[in-house]
Order: structure tokens, then sequence, then C-alpha cells
């Protein structure tokens, strides 16, 4: 029996390391700070996280702290009575084993790669809702045998991993969501203008080029990489054909359809100024020089060399489209970003520009 100190001192270590637990977002750390939190408060030589295989139907350690080493990540932990993790997960509740070797339940796997023997066991259901994810479960304590004390501070530790995981889950869902959209809109968008196909890939791989060679990174990037994605998603606005590839008004329609979009708010100001020109002899708001912002420069200069070059009624070899295009160019773009492209597009294609100054 645990005396009121004992039980205050235990909840406020627990709080103070589920504070520690909130602390971080990366989904390994979270589930590694949770073990060490269940290792630590039920004074256990080890503690794991054992997580469901789906596909075969068994235990896997997907995380470990304290005596078991590496190794005990090889071991696959069999459901139902086989072992006591298996257990607490098949009737979701939790386990207690305080003499395993007893137990039939014990799973002597574990204890053959570590050549650790196991005294005693507590296994907590990992649960959110209907879904169960796993078992965290706590390994020979090292002051006796584990306590209902220990399996409700496990259970709340538990609860936090159900919650890591559940969304992971999410999250890898929005994922597939958001990659999968941008592939049936990118589609979309060149179904409807046709001479397009690649145009969008190719200017979003250009925009990253000169983007990086810029230094340009982080949130920042990201933001220039989407709005090269969806530069021209306003022409879905526009219907069909030639005419909306020249319609003026795609930028201020794909502008007004990504802002409504929380996670892609950032790229409206950009796709809204692709068509600007350092002369002001773009639209729609005729922005001049340095008042259109480095990372929309960058993305109407990576699209207009695409738009060139695909606007060419014969193939003509780089060397020459280049040099033409900076001709062309020039006054139209940013002289610095015209001279970066020439760069990068001369190097990559391994051949020497002549200086364009
Ligand atoms: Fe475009
Ligand atoms: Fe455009």
């Amino acid at each position: 029996m645990q005396s009121q100190s004992e039980r205050a001192f235990l909840y406020s270590r627990l709080c103070e390391m589920e504070q520690d637990i909130a602390a971080s977002t990366d989904t390994d750390q979270l589930l590694g700070r949770i073990t060490a939190c269940a290792r630590e408060i039920t004074n256990s030589e080890s503690a794991s996280i054992l997580l469901l295989d789906e596909e075969q139907g068994d235990l896997f350690f997907k995380e470990t702290l304290g005596e078991l080493g590496e190794s005990i990540k090889k071991v696959r932990v069999p459901l139902d009575t086989a072992s006591i993790a298996g257990s607490a997960f098949s009737s979701r509740r939790p386990a207690i084993s305080n003499k395993a070797s007893e137990d039939p339940r014990h799973f002597k796997g574990v204890d053959q790669v570590t050549a650790i023997p196991t005294r005693s066991v507590l296994a907590v259901p990992i649960i959110w809702g209907e879904r169960i994810f796993g078992v965290l479960e706590a390994i020979n304590k090292i002051d006796g045998g584990f306590s209902e004390a220990d399996q409700e501070v496990l259970t709340v530790l538990a609860n936090h991993a159900a919650v890591v995981l559940y969304n992971v889950g999410l999250i890898e869902q929005l994922q597939n969501f958001f990659v999968h959209t941008i592939e049936i809109l990118i589609a979309a968008l060149e179904s409807v203008e046709p001479g397009s196909q690649g145009h969008v890939i190719r200017v979003s791989r250009m925009t990253s080029r000169l983007a990086r060679e810029l230094g340009i990174l982080g949130k920042d990037y990201e933001v220039l990489y989407y709005a090269a994605y969806f530069h021209d998603i306003g022409k879905l606005m526009l219907g069909t054909s030639v005419v909306a590839r020249n319609d003026k008004r795609h930028p201020q329609f794909g502008s007004d359809m990504l802002e409504r979009i929380k996670v892609l708010e950032k790229t409206a100001p950009l796709v809204r100024h692709h068509h600007e020109r350092w002369d002001g002899s773009g639209f729609p708001d005729h922005l001049v020089g340095a008042s259109t912002p480095l990372a929309t420069r960058i993305l109407a200069l990576a699209e207009d060399y695409d738009e060139s070059w695909m606007d060419r009624p014969t193939e003509q070899d780089l060397p020459d489209f280049l040099v033409d295009f900076l001709g062309r160019s020039h006054g139209r773009h940013d002289p610095d970003l015209l001279k970066l492209l020439g760069r990068v597009v001369s190097q990559d294609a391994g051949f020497e520009l002549e200086d364009q100054t």
C-alpha cells in the first residue's frame, strides 16, 4: 500500500514528465520519452512500447529503454495468452505478472535474446476509442512487484502514447490526401490546357533549383515550392482550351482559391503575382522591380522560362534557346536572377554560357 506522500510524489513526478513529453513534436522522440517516463516512474529495469504488426499478427518492439538493449527489436511477441503483452493486447486490459517464470503466459523468446531473466511484467494496452495500437510494458520492477499504482501510472502514459499514435495516423492520412489531391489537380489542369504536360513539374523543379542556390530554406522554401505547383490552378476556373492559357484573370482566381486553404494561404500572393514583370509590364498589379518579393520573382522567372520553351515551334538546342531567352528577358526579369538562371541551366546541361553582361 502506498502512503499519501508517496502517491503525491508519484503524481507530481508524472505531471513533470507530462510537461517534458508535451515539449516534443517528433513522434519517435515522444514515444521514447513516454517509454523513459514509464521506466522511471515504475522503477523498472526496462520499459518498452510494442506495436501491432497487422500483417504478421504479432507485436514488435517500437521503443525500448533499459537493460534489454537493441537486440530486443528483432523479437516478435505473440498475441493472446502466448505472452503477457499479448494477453494485455487481446483482452484490452492491463496484465500484471510478479512471478513471470511461473506464469504460463510468459513468452520466453525475450529472455533468450537478452539473456536477462524476466521476473516481473506489467503490460497495459495502448487504446484510443475503438482502436488498439499495442502495449506499453515495464519489466523487472527493481523494488518488489508491480502494484496497482504502477498500473494506474502506466495507463496514463499509455493514453499519451495512444494520442501520439492516433495523431500520426491522422497526419499520414492528411499527407496522403494532400499529395494525391495535388496529383489530381495537376492532371485536371494539364487536361484543360493542351500542350502543358509537365509544365507544372518543370516550373517546380526550376523554382526549387533557383531557391536552393539563393539559400532559401525551411518554411519559405516550402511556400515557394507549393506556389510553383499551384501557380496556374486558377485556370481550372476558366474552362478549356487556348483562351484559358492567355487569360489574365487566372493569377487572381488561383490566389482566391488558395487563400481559403489554411495550409496553402501563404502561396496565394505568389500565385497572384507569378506574371508580374520587373519592368512593370506584367499583371495583374503591374508591380515594378523589387516591389515584387524575391520568391515571386523566382517563380515568375521559372514560369516564364518554361512557358517560352513550351511555345517554341521547333526544338532548338538548349544553348541557343537559353541565350535567346536571356536576351529577350532583359528588363522583364530581375537581372540577378537572370544571371543565376543562365548559370544553373548551363551548368546543369554541361555547357559554357558566354558572358551576358
Ligand atoms: Fe504556368
Ligand atoms: Fe500563369
